[in-house]
């Protein structure tokens, strides 16, 4: 089925001027960018984009990375988006990612690891909602 994912490019890639290069990704798999913007988040926002995280130890962390620099949020689109998206990030932590994938490629560590992407369409809608209204989002 035809879904939509919220995607982020994190500061670490977005500081080694590979945006460009993750977006190509994307387009090359077939999803398209729907909604894009970049942003430097506040520690509100990230703290509350990330508030299923709130207890766990690297919270902290997390919230100071993610602030720690301009980010790129977008909406992809396409035939099972939220998988596709998954398999060309990679695992969370760039040491156990695929060749290949985003985060074997442009990651230094789990903290600094290039992208985030939606689990699940429960979270792809809460994040969506997030940062994108409706009319901002240009289905094509
Ligand atoms: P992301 O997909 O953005 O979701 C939460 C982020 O927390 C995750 O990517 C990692 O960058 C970061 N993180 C740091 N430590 C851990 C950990 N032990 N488990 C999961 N995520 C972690």
């Amino acid at each position: 089925a035809t879904e939509r994912t919220l995607s982020i490019i994190k500061p670490d890639a977005v500081a080694k001027n590979a945006i460009g290069e993750i977006e190509s990704r994307f387009e090359k798999a077939g999803l398209k960018i729907v909604a894009a913007k970049m942003l430097q988040l506040s520690q509100e926002q990230a703290e509350g984009f990330y508030a299923e995280h709130s207890e766990r130890p690297f919270f902290g962390a997390l919230v100071g990375f993610m602030t720690s620099g301009p980010v790129v949020v977008q909406v992809l689109e396409g035939e099972n988006a939220i998988a596709a998206n998954r398999d060309l990030m990679g695992a969370t932590n760039p040491k156990e990612a695929e060749a290949g994938t985003i985060r074997a490629d442009f990651a230094e560590s789990i903290d600094a690891n290039a992208v985030h992407g939606s689990d699940s369409p429960e979270s792809a809608a809460r994040e969506i909602a997030y940062f994108f209204e409706d009319s901002e989002i240009c289905s094509r």
